[in-house]
């Protein structure tokens, strides 16, 4: 499974992609906001330091728009996917950007249908919420596992990019039920890699070490 990076703090990405662990980012307009800084630098920045696909997403709801703003962002850097909210005009800009060979990311996705429709036009990514889903006592996991199913059912290049991660849990189970991709915030991806017997391990084989006085 790959391992996207869901944020726009350029440290965080920059720490992230350090371990070797990172092959994309996904950014919303929350997210977005968050940093204070205008849209475009902090895009550039993204794709110098992740050498993998980066979703940026349009804000407007117009299809005409979209493509419109879709079309600029994919000219800041050739691994930018363009992100279309799951509405019929982000169908139908999905439709026409890939079309035009600039590769889509359909978020706010929260059925298996709404996933069918945005690989039929063309999607390369789809991404469904989970933590949203979770939120409203809904199984996220539910709608992945059948996303995945008909994806192979058809043979749709389309990939599966669970997001809206909100815990270790929701990691394993994207891994569980095949995800392609999976986008972690930071301190989640940080969890994941913790144990406390992993900590308590290394302390005790570096004490005995020490005890023998030798260098590697
Ligand atoms: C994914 O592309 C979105 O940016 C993100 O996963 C949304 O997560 P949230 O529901 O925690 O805001």
């Amino acid at each position: 499974m790959k391992y996207f990076i869901d944020t726009a703090d350029v440290a965080e990405i920059r720490e992230a992609a350090s371990w070797g662990l990172i092959d994309g980012v996904t950014t919303n307009p929350s997210l977005m906001a968050k940093t204070g800084r205008p849209y475009h630098d902090v895009l550039r920045e993204i794709c110098e330091i992740v050498d993998g696909p980066i979703s940026a997403e349009v804000v407007a709801t117009e299809a005409s728009a979209m493509i419109e703003e879709g079309e600029k962002l994919a000219k800041v850097h050739k691994n930018i996917v363009v992100k279309c909210p799951m509405i019929i005009e982000g169908l139908k800009a999905t439709h026409a950007l890939a079309k035009r060979g600039i590769r889509v990311n359909v978020t706010l996705i929260f059925t298996p249908l709404q996933a069918l429709a945005a690989a039929k036009v063309g999607a390369s990514f789809l991404s469904p919420f989970i933590g949203r889903l979770d939120d409203i006592g809904q199984d996220g996991f539910a709608i992945v596992e059948d996303m995945v199913q008909i994806l192979s059912n058809y043979d749709y290049p389309a990939e599966v990019l669970v997001a809206s991660v909100r815990s270790t849990t929701h990691l394993l189970r994207a891994a569980e039920v095949g995800a392609d991709i999976a986008t972690v915030p930071f301190a989640v991806l940080k969890q994941t890699l913790h144990h406390p017997l992993t900590d308590l391990g290394l302390e005790r084989f570096l004490a005995d070490w020490r005890k023998t006085n030798q260098k590697i």
